[in-house]
């Protein structure tokens, strides 16, 4: 692995990092109290090329690394977390699905609007019953001539207030788990989907998290997205880059908590000295930065991986798994750190807390991870 970067990847953060700083910091808390992120950070975001960055220029994209990629999320997740997942899901679950398995007509008709930022992407998997276990899904697609006829109830779908293109996968037939689900392109302003709610989340507020109902809807072929019944391994070649994303929002997490509580306890005094001069607070600095540099490397070298053309599995579970729990127990500290001001909402520092919560949580749990790495380990020893 190299580790310095190319002129074009450190050209892509340096972008990220003074726009995340000089625009984006300054109205996080406004994201977050408003649950929002404002239309114009939208279109700045699109203006940056930050809606296809690692796609084709052929469709309008910036054909950059998923290294870029990363540290594009990381950079901008450093400032607002919801927006680093907005940005994510729309990348690395949307347009790279549409990238990968899409035919040349759907890549015009869907992936160029994507990549202008014209609609937003979404990945609608999860379902009331099927959270952990993706392949009990229940959304049923029937055949009706050419077309497909889907009914159904997708929750959790990052993104999905947006009403842009979404992957939506339903079964021909539960009993066959992973082998009987397709993955289709779906205009969500299509009649048939209705939007049930927008959640109410713990952190990550200015994110759509939205329950949505698949009611009669109408597909035709030009909307399936690959072979028929293909859909779940669409679903794990996505997820095991995409994973990589979530461990980069981490990082930025992490790495926003760190520097603010490294900020205070270089100024905070008590019993006469700063609280930097403690060896309590010392100690807990130097274990935030030590896990805060272990998840860069587990993060960047799953991102190097993929650019090498070969599939992250494990390492992106690896990745994923360190850098929530870095984010997690850094966020924690930076509280601690803060002492009573870290508790109240004016000084921003329970923010990274709450959004850090989640990291854990999507895009598979970090048991699942724990499962899909143990599988790796043993696959070519039985
Ligand atoms: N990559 C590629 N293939 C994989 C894979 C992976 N990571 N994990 C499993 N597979 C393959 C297996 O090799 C197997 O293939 P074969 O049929 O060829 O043998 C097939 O998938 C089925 O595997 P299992 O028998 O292990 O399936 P399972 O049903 O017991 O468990 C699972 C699979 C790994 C637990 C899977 O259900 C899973 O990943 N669950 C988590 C779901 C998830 O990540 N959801 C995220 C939703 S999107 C989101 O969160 C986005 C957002 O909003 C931010």
């Amino acid at each position: 692995m190299e580790f310095e970067l190319k002129p074009e990847e450190k050209l892509a953060q340096q972008t990220a990092k003074e726009f995340a700083e000089k625009i984006l910091k300054p109205i996080s808390k406004k994201i977050d109290e408003e649950d929002k992120i404002p239309e114009e950070i939208l279109q700045q975001l699109k203006d940056l090329g930050f809606f296809g960055v690692y796609m084709p220029e052929e469709y309008g994209g910036a054909n950059l690394s998923f290294l870029a990629y990363i540290l594009i999320v990381k950079e901008i997740s450093k400032a607002s977390a919801a927006t680093g997942v907005m940005l994510a899901v729309h990348n690395s679950l949307t347009c790279a699905s549409i990238n990968r398995f899409g035919t040349s007509a759907q890549k015009n008709k869907y992936l160029k609007k994507l990549i202008k930022g014209e609609k937003i992407g979404c990945f609608m998997l999860t379902e009331p019953e099927a959270g952990s276990d993706a392949a009990n899904i229940s959304t049923k697609v029937e055949k009706d001539g050419d077309n497909y006829i889907i009914n159904g109830e997708k929750i959790f779908v990052t993104n999905g207030g947006y009403k842009g293109y979404g992957i939506l996968f339903a079964t021909h037939d539960r009993v066959l788990r992973h082998k009987g689900i397709s993955a289709f392109i779906v205009d969500l302003e299509k009649p048939g989907v209705e939007i049930i709610r927008n959640e109410n989340k713990m952190g990550l507020h200015g994110a759509y998290t939205t329950a949505i109902a698949l009611n009669n809807l109408k597909l035709s072929k030009e909307e399936l997205l690959g072979e028929e019944k293909n859909g779940w391994s669409i679903a794990m070649f996505l997820l095991d880059a995409s994973r990589v994303t979530i461990a980069a929002q981490a990082l930025g997490i992490a790495e926003a908590a760190f520097e603010e509580a490294l900020h205070y306890a270089s100024e905070r005094k008590q019993f006469g000295k700063k609280i930097s001069e403690f060896e309590a607070i010392r100690f807990k600095l130097a274990d935030m930065a030590l896990k805060i540099e272990a998840s860069k490397l587990l993060t960047y070298h799953a991102a190097w991986l993929k650019d090498t053309g070969k599939i992250p599995i494990k390492e992106a579970s690896m990745a994923k798994i360190f850098a929530s729990e870095a984010a997690n127990f850094v966020a924690k500290e930076a509280i601690q750190i803060f002492g009573g001001y870290g508790y109240i909402k004016d000084y921003g520092i329970e923010r990274f807390f709450r959004d850090a919560k989640v990291t854990e949580i999507y895009e598979g749990t970090n048991e699942i991870q724990r499962v899909v790495i143990a599988k790796e380990l043993l696959k070519n020893l039985s």
